[in-house]
């Protein structure tokens, strides 16, 4: 197998964010965590691939996002960015590698982007988050900011709720994005708000807002990616639009394997490796004698 980079669409860059919005044509961010499905979402053209934490639930098992590490981030994002070239790769900072504190913060993105060759990192929090944000800003690092419901502080939200359904909540989460526009973020990630609140707080910021669960009047839109494809059924939330049902062909295939494994109708002539006439036969005798001694 070799590995081909998408050489034919243009390089998502650091200016697109801005001048997207400017131009208001939506952007595409789709997750990834390998280099098979980062190729595929580079060469549909989506516009921004996030390496997030949801990988931890959706690759990795866990029913949270909380115990994924720096290390364990870093090993995939290293495979997005062997499988992906023209789209902007995002690395999401895992639970406590940035709300502690804000040295660890810096080199903690920095890690992303030195080890893990990302683009930008994203983390979550507004206005609490606004000094670790402005710190790796100061570093060089894009950062993108997320707000609403963020799964780091799922034990403190008290599980998967709606954020910003009451005004005062609402104005929270604007003040939060001011406040993260205001330390230098390149766009803001709106996840699970209500429309209402992600069309105002989109429409007074400068920068994108990428929502999930935010409805149409943010700048883009963000889906996992085994969400999107029909292939994590252990939950299905509301915002998720399935663009395929991969999960029967999936099964199908894989049954139609076992079956031929158990029947011998796999492997075929096609898929087998042949010795030339002489060295077979030379070979068939001889290992008969090469048992006897
Ligand atoms: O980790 C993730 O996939 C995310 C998106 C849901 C925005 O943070």
């Amino acid at each position: 197998m070799s590995s081909q980079k998408n050489t034919k669409q243009k390089k998502f860059s650091i200016r697109s964010w801005a001048l997207k919005k400017k131009k208001n044509i939506p952007i595409s961010m789709v997750t990834a965590y390998d280099y098979s499905s980062a190729k595929y979402v580079d060469e549909a053209g989506i516009d921004t691939i996030l390496v997030g934490d949801s990988m931890n639930m959706v690759m990795l098992g866990e029913d949270s996002t909380y115990s994924l590490t720096m290390d364990q981030t870093i090993h995939h994002c290293k495979a997005v960015k062997a499988g992906a070239s023209r789209a902007f790769i995002i690395g999401d900072l895992p639970f406590m590698s940035y709300q502690a504190d804000v040295v660890e913060a810096v080199k903690n993105a920095g890690r992303l982007l030195k080890e893990g060759k990302v683009d930008g990192v994203k983390l979550e929090g507004g206005k609490r988050m606004a000094a670790q944000v402005r710190a790796i800003v100061n570093a060089g690092i894009p950062v993108v900011g997320h707000i609403g419901l963020t799964p780091q502080s799922l034990s403190q939200l008290g599980g998967y709720r709606i954020q910003g359904k009451t005004s005062a909540e609402a104005l929270a989460l604007y003040d939060d994005a001011l406040a993260l526009q205001e330390a230098g973020c390149i766009a803001i990630v709106l996840e699970s708000v209500p429309v209402t609140v992600a069309t105002e707080i989109t429409e007074r910021l400068d920068i994108p807002t990428i929502g999930i669960g935010a409805g149409a009047g943010c700048d883009g839109q963000v889906l996992v990616y085994h969400d999107l494809l029909g292939i994590f059924d252990d939950f299905t939330p509301r915002f998720v639009r399935r663009y395929a049902n991969l999960k029967p062909i999936i099964l199908e295939a894989l049954q139609a394997f076992h079956t031929d494994v158990e029947e011998r109708a796999f492997p075929g002539e096609e898929h087998v490796y042949l010795m030339k006439d002489d060295e077979k036969s030379k070979f068939l005798s001889e290992i008969n004698q090469h048992d006897v001694f």
